[in-house]
């Protein structure tokens, strides 16, 4: 039985392999509509959360399955104090795989040590969130034809930004990749991602605080909100919200062919103008998510057309 608990799991021939399956679903939807009949999905969300538990769900509706839903921590007896073994133990009687996301990191993994189904990471706390990462992979994919060869700008909160950290790990895995970190000295990436993941695998990195000069160089750019929900004081976030905001006039220097994406909520980091620009990514990747967790819903259920 697999889990997906960090992108790491995946070797990265199972990633290419998952975008195969992603692409075929995009092309021939109607193979796969009755694939999962029968199999229930548990979504368990003790954080807020619009895109990756619907699209979870979606996912697993448009493969012919069914869904059981926590959405909120309140909502079940975890607000009595269950723990999230106990949990996992109990999803695992009514349903056939489980997507977790949780405020406190590991917790998926806890899950899936009790759970006798497979369970997803949906998002720990500051820690990880892989299926963002495959939802990336696959705009950055379908957009560039390739996964190497690339420089990609990080923006924003690198230190709490759980979907830089799983994308910088699965993509320390291609070859020519250049990352460029660009934050606030305060939310720089955590140095565990620099020692363990980016100098492990030589990959070459910079660091700076200057969007508008590392700009010409991006092939990818990849913005994110800074996180209010991991800050510990109020003061800190407010001075630190607004460091970055994309508008047209900075996109002046950038590459034609640059690509924009962005996790997604975004709150002031993207104007709305960016959106009619062709290359702003952000809601194919909102649409990328769904159709890469129907691929790895079958991986892990075991499914095929
Ligand atoms: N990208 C993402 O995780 O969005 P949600 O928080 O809406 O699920």
């Amino acid at each position: 039985m697999r889990n997906l608990i960090d992108i790491r799991d995946l070797s990265t021939t199972e990633i290419d392999e998952l975008i195969a399956v992603a692409n075929d679903i995009i092309a021939n939807p109607g193979k796969y509509s009755e694939v999962c009949r029968g199999k229930k999905l548990a979504t368990l969300f003790f954080e807020p959360s619009t895109r990756t538990r619907l699209s979870f769900e979606a996912a697993m509706y448009e493969l012919g399955g069914n869904v059981l839903s926590v959405a909120g921590g309140n909502s079940s007896s975890a607000a009595k104090g269950e723990s999230v073994a106990d949990t996992a133990k109990t999803v695992s009687c009514y349903a056939d795989i489980i997507a977790m996301r949780h405020p406190k990191e590991g917790a998926p993994l806890v899950a899936s040590m009790n759970a006798s189904i497979p369970v997803i990471n949906a998002g720990d706390g500051g820690h990880n969130h892989p299926t963002q990462t495959l939802a990336d992979l696959l705009t950055i994919s379908r957009e560039k034809g390739r996964l190497g060869n690339l420089t990609v700008g990080f923006c924003g909160d690198l230190k709490f930004g759980r979907t830089v950290h799983s994308l910088i790990a699965a993509l320390s895995r291609y070859t020519g990749i250049k990352i460029v970190l660009i934050s606030p000295t305060e939310l720089r990436v955590p140095d565990y991602i620099k020692a363990e993941v980016m100098e492990k695998n030589a990959i070459p990195y910079e660091e700076t605080t200057d969007l508008l000069s590392a700009m010409p160089e991006l092939d990818i750019l990849y913005m994110t909100r800074v996180q209010r929900e991991r800050f510990f004081n109020e003061e800190d976030y407010l001075r630190l919200k607004d460091s970055y905001i994309l508008t047209p006039d900075k996109l002046i220097g950038a590459k034609e062919d640059l690509s924009i994406l962005h996790p997604l909520p975004r709150v002031n980091e993207i104007a709305v103008a960016i959106d009619n620009d062709p290359r702003a990514c952000y809601f194919k990747q909102v649409f990328n998510g769904k159709i890469m967790r129907m691929a790895l819903i079958m991986k892990l259920l075991e499914v095929t057309v």
